[in-house]
């Protein structure tokens, strides 16, 4: 897997479609990414409606499908057996291919047995219409489950994990992760805000040690660790420049744990979707 990749939400709308945004400056990011040298692009069913996956449809459109890692999810309404089957063909049509590299189950509910889910992702396998099985916001003991049930491996887990938020790092997540293997794919990398007041002392030095700029370095921090790897938003084409730079500087250890060490207002658990 690509260590970084562009994230879809908000573009398009949040949940459903927002009718004042047309996609058009959505759809000139991803396609500077691309164009940029960005391979993964993650995005879903749910954002914006379906409008999102459109999006990625138009911008991918002039690529080679073969030399793009194409990541959706299936959401939370649609784990019965016929649904996530229809869910995945409504996302291969949106986004105008027939097959996608990953398909994650976006988020837990537990009023549909996950044997259920599970026997419908081997069939979309075996049919050739993703190539991984993967999940998000899966606790350790959930992600076995749903292993459990999988005939090939579940090879990602995607979840909130950034500086701040280190709630799989308490949990046991990262750990297993690294030892079993499993890719983990950290969302909101950036934590909205985290950097927009002064950076972090720690971080600044860590950063001047690598000539990397703040979010370098708090991207930077993620995939330099084993097995883990990112997506960030980036309607800004600076941005999605400077992010890219971060994955070619891989940080030493003792930076690691310093900055794993040091940075300020650490939280224990994801406010927004915590593991379960
Ligand atoms: N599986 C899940 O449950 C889940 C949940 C949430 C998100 N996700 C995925 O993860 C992706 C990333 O998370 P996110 O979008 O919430 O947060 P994020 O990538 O951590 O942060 C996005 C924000 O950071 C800004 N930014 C990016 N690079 C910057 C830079 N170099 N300098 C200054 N600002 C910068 C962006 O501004 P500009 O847009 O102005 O460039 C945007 O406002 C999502 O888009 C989505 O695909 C998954």
């Amino acid at each position: 897997m690509p260590y970084l990749g562009m994230g879809t939400w908000l573009m398009g709308g949040r949940d459903t479609r927002d009718p004042a945004d047309d996609g058009r400056a959505s759809v000139e990011a991803l396609t500077r990414g691309l164009n940029a040298g960005y391979r993964h692009i993650d995005t879903a069913e749910m954002y914006a409606g379906g409008f999102s996956e459109e999006i990625v449809g138009e911008a991918v459109a002039g690529f080679k499908r073969e030399s793009l890692f194409l990541t959706s999810k299936v959401w939370k309404t649609h784990l019965h057996y016929d649904d996530v089957l229809r869910a995945a063909e409504d996302s291969l049509r949106r986004l105008r291919t027939d097959y996608l590299d990953l398909y994650l189950i976006h988020q837990v509910n537990e009023d549909v047995p996950i044997r259920e889910t599970m026997r419908a992702m081997n069939r979309l396998v075996d049919e050739k219409i993703i190539r991984w099985i993967g999940v998000s916001n899966f606790a350790v003991e959930r992600f076995e489950q749903a292993q459990g049930w999988a005939d090939s491996k579940v090879a990602v887990n995607q979840v909130h994990y950034n500086l701040q938020v280190r709630e799989v790092e308490k949990s046991g997540l990262l750990e297993y992760c690294q030892t079993h293997d499993v890719m983990l794919t950290a969302w909101r990398p950036l934590q909205k805000g985290m950097l927009a007041e002064e950076p972090p002392r720690c971080l600044m030095e860590v950063a001047q040690r690598y000539s990397l700029s703040p979010y370098q370095t708090a991207l930077s921090w993620l995939t330099s660790q084993k097995n883990v790897v990112t997506i960030t938003k980036a309607a800004d084409p600076d941005h999605l420049l400077e992010n890219m730079q971060a994955t070619e500087v891989e940080l030493a250890s003792d930076a690691l744990e310093y900055l794993r060490a040091e940075y300020p207002g650490q939280t224990d658990r994801s406010e927004a979707v915590p593991l379960r």
